[in-house]
């Protein structure tokens, strides 16, 4: 099972009712596992969830901590970007090195690393503070 495999599939089971926009996402963690989310949206719109966020708890609650790669894919124009609140989240678990995979459903692709998308970010090191060092 390819990452895009995996996506595609669970993109069919996204709740997006609201927005109609469905979106899938996997990665491959560490152990080489395969892990799938889909967005889940709620009536109270803010409370929605994207699909990388899922894919992560997935990760996580599996006892994966790593991401290697992984891949998004919707029914877009243009290859889809995680957002920027989803692009925080999956640094948490991906080096900089990391291929983001952005996809359409009509066949589209276009990989990015994680410093492309998320340039100068926050990571633990900022947090040491000056009577640490
Ligand atoms: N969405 C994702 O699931 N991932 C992204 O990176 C972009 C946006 C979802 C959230 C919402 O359910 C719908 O797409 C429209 O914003």
């Amino acid at each position: 099972m390819t990452l895009l495999d995996a996506a595609t599939a669970v993109r069919e089971n996204a709740y997006a009712p609201y927005s109609r926009f469905k979106v899938g996402a996997a990665l491959r963690a560490g152990s080489g596992k395969i892990y799938t989310g889909c967005n889940v949206e709620n009536v109270a719109y803010p409370e929605g969830t994207c699909a990388e966020a899922g894919a992560i708890a997935a990760m996580i609650a599996a006892g994966d901590t790593e991401i290697t790669e992984i891949l998004v894919i919707a029914d877009s124009p243009s290859p889809v970007p995680p957002c920027g609140g989803c692009r925080q989240k999956i640094s948490e678990f991906a080096g900089p090195e990391v291929t983001i995979t952005l996809a359409t459903t009509a066949g589209q692709s276009r990989a990015v690393t994680m410093a492309d998308l998320l340039p100068g970010s926050f990571n633990a090191g900022h947090m040491v503070q000056s009577n640490d060092h």
